[in-house]
């Protein structure tokens, strides 16, 4: 499974390639407003940044609702690096757009995406990702693992090539659920990363051989 992260904050991404562990990143405008960025020139800039930061994929979101608008702005994106995958809101012209963008060979993310039917014609679009959004499905009292199973156990079934990319993942056991699950990708912010590395048992374990070791200098 690849982890990628959920942030547009270039500290963050740096924290999280330094562990080694990181396979790409994803980007939305609310993340980007986050970071105070604004102007189509800075943010392209920024998506750049992100592309000279880490090796993998870096998703990068359309403004434009309407096909030719969001093949407008796609291509644009998918031109300031290779590294960046054009991400496309589930809409009727969003589809259009990733079948577009599919047959030029440019790789999309198909966002917003809350049911197996969604991701059913994602996937027929040839997006390269799907991205379900657990948390917010969690929001509104919805169980969320239960969409990565059935969404996985489809593109099995019918030998879908894009990969589930499960986003919106607040906490870690939303990681191991996903990983259980058999997500291709989990992004996350990179709280949630960290937190994978914590145990009461490895703290207190860790200051006992500690210790120990005290006693042999
Ligand atoms: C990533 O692709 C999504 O835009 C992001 O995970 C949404 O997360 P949120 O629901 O925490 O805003």
């Amino acid at each position: 499974m690849k982890f990628f992260i959920d942030t547009a904050n270039l500290d963050q991404i740096r924290e999280a390639n330094d562990l080694g562990i990181l396979d790409g990143v994803t980007t939305n405008p609310s993340l980007m407003a986050k970071e105070g960025i604004k102007g189509q020139e800075s943010i392209l800039k920024h998506y750049v940044d992100i592309c000279n930061i880490v090796e993998g994929d870096v998703s990068a979101e359309v403004i434009a609702t309407d096909f030719e608008g969001i093949v407008r702005e796609g291509e644009a994106l998918a031109a300031l690096h290779p590294q960046i995958v054009v991400k496309v809101p589930m809409i009727k012209d969003g589809i259009k757009a990733i079948k577009y963008f599919s047959n030029k060979g440019i790789k999309t993310n198909c966002t917003l995406v809350f049911s197996p039917g969604q991701a059913i014609l994602a996937a027929k679009a040839g997006a390269t990702y799907v991205s379900p959004f657990l948390g917010r499905l969690d929001d509104i009292s919805t169980d969320s693992i239960t969409l990565i199973h059935q969404i996985v156990n489809i593109y099995s079934i019918h030998g879908f090539k894009t990969q589930v990319l499960a986003a919106s993942i607040r906490h870690a056991m939303h990681i191991v659920a996903c990983a259980e699950a058999g997500a291709d990708v989990v992004t996350c912010p990179l709280e949630p990363i960290l937190s994978l590395l914590k145990h009461p048992l490895t703290d207190i374990g860790l200051e006992k051989f500690l210790a120990d070791a005290k006693k042999f200098m």
